[in-house]
């Protein structure tokens, strides 16, 4: 299995040096690609640096933040040109740990998705303050309830996709700028009936940098999820109406 992880990037010069080292030391085998959007502090020099001196790394530079989302399907294009077979999706803070990678690819054979989940048994997070914990665990109960999905942690960022399961969604008609691109995702395959595992991971929040969490990320993914949410029943309706 041709293993790509894609690490999005912006402003993370010190943590992501860091990551890729133990990423390249759990799962030598995986290529590596960092797509970063330009970032002020110098992270796309640096992921420059790392491509030239380790031909296991790429790099895609993007001219400007514009979002989680965008970097993502990026990133999954410059893959499936290429002859990968399974993409992972990897935050370059820490938080996902490259050493519970190897969990979430032996999950990817029997699976369609593998979601590494903090909100499974044996899942958890570390150093998360209060806030965080709620708006994350608020944010996947009611994508779950809306959208009618079982997926415990909707909104997580450490996962695993065969390259059919991407290759069988419309990348280009993905709108969700930030994290609720995640939750896009998941809804995508799930729609399709493909079988999505939880993986249980321990979540380190970040001890380098800072997050570029922000209240508009969260209101784009609610108000997605509520139409989608409307939308998806508006049709379930229709078609109980079309089939008397
Ligand atoms: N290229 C690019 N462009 N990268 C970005 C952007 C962007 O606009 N925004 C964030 N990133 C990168 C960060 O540099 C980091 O590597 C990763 O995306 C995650 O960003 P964080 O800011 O550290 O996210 P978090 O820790 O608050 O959120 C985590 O939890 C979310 C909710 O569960 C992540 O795991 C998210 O993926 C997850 O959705
Ligand atoms: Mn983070």
């Amino acid at each position: 299995m041709k293993t790509l992880t894609i690490i999005p990037t912006y402003n993370e010069i010190e943590a992501l040096p860091i990551t890729v080292e133990r990423l390249r030391a759990a799962v030598p085998d995986s290529d590596v690609l960092i797509v970063d959007d330009n970032s002020p502090d110098g992270t796309g020099d640096l992921a420059e640096e790392m491509h030239a001196a380790d031909p296991q790394i790429h790099v895609l530079h993007r001219t400007q933040k514009n979002g989680l989302g965008g970097a993502y399907i990026a990133g999954f294009g410059w893959g499936l040109e290429r002859d990968y077979d399974v993409f992972v999706e990897l935050d370059a803070d820490g938080s996902h740990q490259p050493e519970q990678l190897p969990a979430l690819l032996a999950a990817v054979d029997e699976a369609d998705l593998v979601i590494g989940s903090r909100w499974v048994p044996g899942g958890s997070v570390v150093n998360w303050p209060l806030h965080r914990k709620l708006i994350s665990r608020a944010g996947s109960l009611y994508s779950r309830t809306m959208l009618g999905l079982k997926v415990r942690d909707i909104t997580a960022g450490y996962r695993a996709f065969r390259r059919s399961t991407l290759e069988d969604i419309d990348l280009t008609s993905i709108e969700s700028v930030g994290y609720g691109f995640q939750v896009d995702m998941t809804f995508r395959v799930a729609r399709q009936r493909k079988t999505i595992a939880e993986v249980p991971i321990t979540f380190v929040e970040r001890t380098l940098g800072a997050s570029k969490m922000s209240s508009d990320i969260v209101v784009e993914a609610m108000a997605n999820v509520t139409r989608w949410g409307l939308r998806a029943r508006g049709q379930t309706l229709a078609q109980k109406l079309g089939t008397r």
